[in-house]
């Protein structure tokens, strides 16, 4: 266990219990991270499809790996109380199944996070992606103290669509980019603080938050 005098996150575990499965979020899990670099090699999405902005997955699954092992090492590494990304390794009943992510600029002005996530092929559409936002999203509103949190989704993801309207996120506009050469649509989705309290919230337990708060807004009263 690596301690969090040496990393602010190190110690940052989230957890939502339930019946078919707890779902475990961990930042600084290496062990968990070398598990979550297999489950990316062996697939994220279908050929036709492309969920992200940046095609990270186009690729052989060997360096969908590495890709993913730098990734969560770069968030670790490069993380300023501007400019940050918690990367989590997140485990269903004890087995890592994706990643969630949780990121901010000026986050201690804005209190507004933004949220990314994926899941292995073989562990999508049995309500994981959802659990782990809901996880995230209370770290998020009732650890950090944000205000908003924002996600995009391609018009053509519709599972990461429901996600966030079953979560009560609102539609925010849509944005148009690039995506394998040609023209595609994403919609910005934005769910407020009010109306997360005001939704079914669910019950998440947290550990090795005060050292996050302390790197992360260390101008807080
Ligand atoms: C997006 C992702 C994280 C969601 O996780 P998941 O565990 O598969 O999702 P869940 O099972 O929690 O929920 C999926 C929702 O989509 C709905 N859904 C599934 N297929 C659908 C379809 N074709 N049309 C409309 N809704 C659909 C489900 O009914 C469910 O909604 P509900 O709970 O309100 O019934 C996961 O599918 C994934 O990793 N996909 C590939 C990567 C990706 O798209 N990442 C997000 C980039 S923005």
């Amino acid at each position: 266990m690596i301690p969090a005098r040496l990393h602010p996150f190190a110690g940052l575990r989230v957890v939502l219990p339930h019946a078919d499965g707890d779902v475990e979020l961990r930042t600084g899990d290496l062990a968990g991270l070398v598990d979550l670099a297999a489950v990316a090699a062996r697939g994220v999405h279908g050929p036709e499809e492309m969920p992200f902005s940046v095609p990270w997955t186009d690729c052989d699954p060997d360096e969908r790996a590495r890709r993913t092992f730098r990734w969560h090492v770069g968030g670790w590494s490069s993380w300023t109380a501007q400019d940050w990304r918690l990367d989590f390794v997140v485990r269903r009943a004890g087995v890592v199944v994706g990643t969630q992510s949780l990121e901010a600029t000026d986050f201690g002005v804005l209190r507004e996070v933004s949220t990314g996530s994926w899941l292995g092929r073989e562990h999508q559409g049995r309500g994981t992606g959802s659990l782990m936002r809901a996880a995230v999203l209370h770290l998020a509103f009732d650890g950090l103290g944000a205000s908003s949190a924002r996600s995009d989704a391609f018009l053509d993801n519709p599972r990461s669509l429901a996600v966030s309207r079953r979560l009560g996120y609102r539609d925010d506009g849509l944005a148009r980019t690039v995506r394998r050469g040609r023209v595609v649509v994403s919609q910005r989705l934005r769910l407020d603080a009010p109306q997360w309290a005001a939704g079914e919230r669910p019950a998440v337990h947290v550990e090795g938050l005060d050292p996050v708060l302390r790197a992360l807004l260390p101008t807080a009263p």
